[in-house]
């Protein structure tokens, strides 16, 4: 079933926004503005926008205590794309709602529809972004996004097989790669899923054999590539001059080759600024098993980050908790 609507729907979807919520908003300003190096608005007291191209939003940081990433907003190509994915979901028995016109102006976007999706992650769906000819006012240089979308996301899951069936159904993901990583005694296999020439738009990681999560936050890292090598070293330099904590410093990784670094954001999960990664070209892919997350670099920067690198070791309390899965 899953494999009629992968081969139709591949290529319609791409990040397009993000919601976080956060009682750290001025810490969020620091971090995204003068360290990752976005543009920054504040759209009220309790409302703070980050952009980094002609999307008039991107980032959405609500003052709230969920201290998480809440939402995230996929672009679907086209009405027909739209009223398909609506259409799969209704056979799935997920409810979805229209969301209201001030959320839709938060959001960049014209309207949008939202369901929730693994681990209780609300999922948005639009197909028209308000885009803006302010210019922006950043210090990094430029992000890639256009039909790669903004990014991508890494999700920790203890039921990592309906996860992907959720991606591949609904979004058309296809599976680019995975790797096995052995750190702390246990063994992590990752999955990369793209849903356009992206590498990946969504990383899955699971602890093999017995499932843990030991993250406190839905998502582990959010990725923005940036289109120049120096934006990555200067966010790393001065995200680490502004005292926030780097978990893993510059390194490269073995699939899709981005050279990158990873911070903690205010809301205590990574956020990982890229460079340079490789594009799937569908006609020449073949898909690859890594034994290793890194080929080089990417080591832990002090005793705090390291300790997080070995929250495996504790996710075993996580084998009581349960996670919500639509699938
Ligand atoms: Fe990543």
């Amino acid at each position: 079933m899953s494999h009629v609507f992968s081969t139709d729907s591949f290529n319609f979807a791409e990040l397009g926004y993000v919601v976080i919520e956060s009682n750290y908003l001025e810490r969020w300003l620091v971090f995204g503005r003068d360290g990752i190096g976005l543009h920054a608005e504040y759209l009220s007291e309790d409302m703070l926008s980050f952009r980094i191209d002609q999307h008039a939003r991107r980032f959405l940081i609500k003052k709230g205590t969920s201290e998480d990433l809440t939402s995230l907003g996929f672009r679907i190509k086209d009405e027909n794309s739209l009223q398909n994915i609506l259409g799969i979901l209704k056979k799935r028995n997920i409810s979805v709602k229209k969301g209201n016109g001030f959320d839709a102006s938060l959001r960049g976007v014209d309207a949008f529809w939202e369901f929730s999706g693994p681990k209780g992650l609300k999922i948005e769906i639009f197909t028209q972004p308000i885009l803006t000819e302010t210019p922006l006012n950043m210090l990094s240089q430029g992000f890639v996004t256009e039909q790669f979308g903004m990014g991508h996301v890494a999700i920790v899951s203890k039921q990592p097989e309906k996860l992907i069936e959720f991606w591949q159904e609904i979004f058309g993901a296809r599976i680019s790669d995975r790797i096995e990583q052995r750190m702390s005694g246990v063994i992590l296999d990752i999955t990369f899923l793209r849903m356009n020439p992206r590498h990946h738009s969504l990383a899955i990681a699971a602890t093999r054999g017995l499932r843990m999560d030991p993250l406190p936050t839905r998502i582990q890292h959010l990725n923005l590539e940036v289109k120049n090598l120096e934006d990555m070293t200067q966010a790393y330099h001065r995200c680490k001059e502004l005292g926030f904590e780097i978990a893993h410093g510059i390194g490269q990784h073995p699939n899709d080759l981005e050279l990158s670094f990873y911070v903690i954001t205010p809301s205590g999960f990574e956020f990982e600024v890229g460079w340079n990664p490789i594009a799937v070209n569908e006609n020449e892919w073949k898909q690859n098993k890594y034994n290793r997350i890194s080929a080089w670099g990417h080591e832990p920067e002090n005793a705090t980050a390291f300790s997080r690198w070995n929250e495996f070791a504790r996710g075993f309390l996580s084998l009581f908790r349960s996670e919500y899965s639509p699938f």
